[in-house]
């Protein structure tokens, strides 16, 4: 696992967007070779999202032969809710570049066969032969996607159960708050996250400092599933001073 501190957000989210639009230019990818890519929800990547589609205008980078699969879905919240992932995706990035609406993959939180829909997630994942890239971001309590601590390392998407810490960080997103927050979601497993050929979080803001120092400092367990990017060989943390006060 590398370990890249900046002194501000917005430099870890431009270098991410450079980042991924330099993997992605470099791949080349055709219709036949696509280029699969993880993206996540959440604050932390927005400005990552913002970058990416100025790159994306000023000709750096296509997005046409790219397939993206998104870590999480809340279960239960009309597509078209404001905070559904699937309005979040489409308002703050998918809308903006030239991706093809059929490659674009996000769990449906409202599948009639929510197991269905889990196993038919992970085979469209493995039809295209793995991901390439994943980025995240990190929960104040080290989980990823909706992994929460005691997930276990070999996990695949599922159905999860919100914490009530998470439950009450992610409040803040809802007009109705902590009333209106799910419970539950459907997220990618662990496993699936560390199956990619390159994982790239993106850890900014204090509140976020335990859970970095856990990652980087902490023993490998699933107390905290952030620490399981260190399994992985090539996983990149990029972070704020801010988050990096504890280490
Ligand atoms: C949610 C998402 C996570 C995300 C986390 C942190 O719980 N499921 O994928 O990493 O929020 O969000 P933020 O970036 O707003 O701190």
């Amino acid at each position: 696992m590398r370990l890249i501190p900046f002194a501000t957000a917005t430099q870890v989210c431009q270098w991410a967007a450079h980042h991924i639009a330099e993997r992605i230019t470099r791949f080349a990818p055709t219709a036949e070779r696509p280029f699969i890519l993880g993206l996540p929800t959440g604050s932390t990547p927005l400005a990552t999202y913002k970058e990416l589609i100025t790159l994306y205008q000023a000709g750096e980078v296509s997005f046409e032969h790219v397939i993206t699969f998104n870590m999480d879905e809340y279960i239960g919240l009309e597509e078209d809710h404001p905070q559904s992932y699937r309005s979040f995706m489409f308002e703050n990035f998918f809308n903006h570049i030239n991706i093809l609406p059929e490659h674009i993959h996000i769990p449906n939180g409202n599948a009639t066969d929510l197991l269905a829909e889990c196993e038919q997630y992970e085979a469209t994942i493995r039809q295209y032969g793995g991901i390439h890239l994943f980025m995240g971001g990190v929960g104040s309590n080290g989980h990823i996607a909706f992994n929460e601590p005691y997930s276990a390392f070999d996990s695949r998407t599922r159905i999860t159960t919100l914490t009530e810490v998470t439950r009450q960080d992610n409040s803040r997103f809802f007009d109705k708050g902590l009333d209106e927050t799910p419970y539950t979601a459907l997220s990618i497993g662990i496993g699936t996250l560390l199956d990619a050929e390159e994982v790239l979080l993106l850890v900014t803001g204090a509140h976020k400092a335990q859970a970095l120092q856990a990652a980087v400092e902490g023993e490998i367990s699933p107390l905290w599933p952030i620490s399981s990017l260190r399994l992985h060989k090539h996983s990149l943390i990029v972070c704020d001073a801010p988050a990096c006060h504890l280490l």
